[in-house]
């Protein structure tokens, strides 16, 4: 299909130009991993967020998306938007602002959905990781 008549710019964009592809070391306590897929469609997308301990603040953030142009773009675009805010600020990004931000038609709103899906399911097992280490080592009573 004809993407760069299909597609707004700002998508095609993140989509040849993706920004911040790449993995953080998951076992590392201030990185959170949220891996969600779609079941529309299948495709899967990581993606992962350190966090400031002091701070609650994302400080680093970084995907990888297996799958179409739109989740790829809303990926990145989610990516950019997220570095430097909190973490209550970040889970409140809903799909519909990425999908209109980026001009999504209404046909892959799921794909900007995998995006709000992972930075959810990043923030959550951030804050599971950290209640882990902060509960008192029963060794230790
Ligand atoms: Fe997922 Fe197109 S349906 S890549
Ligand atoms: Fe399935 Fe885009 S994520 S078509």
């Amino acid at each position: 299909f004809n993407l760069s008549r299909s597609y707004h710019e700002k998508v095609i964009d993140h989509y040849e130009r993706p920004r911040n592809v790449g993995s953080l070391p998951r076992t590392d306590s201030d990185v959170g991993t949220g891996l969600v897929g779609a079941p529309a469609c299948g495709d899967v997308m990581k993606l992962q967020i350190r966090v400031d301990e002091r701070t609650n603040k994302i400080v680093d953030v970084k995907f990888k998306t297996f799958g179409c142009g739109s989740a790829i773009a809303s990926s990145s675009y989610m990516t950019e938007r997220v570095r430097g805010m909190s973490l209550d600020e970040a889970s409140k990004i809903k799909n519909t602002e990425i999908a209109k931000e980026l001009s999504l038609p209404p046909v892959k709103l799921h794909c900007s959905m995998l995006a709000e899906d992972a930075i959810k399911s990043a923030i959550k097992d951030y804050k599971s990781k950290r209640s882990a280490s902060s509960a008192p080592n029963v060794n230790n009573i």
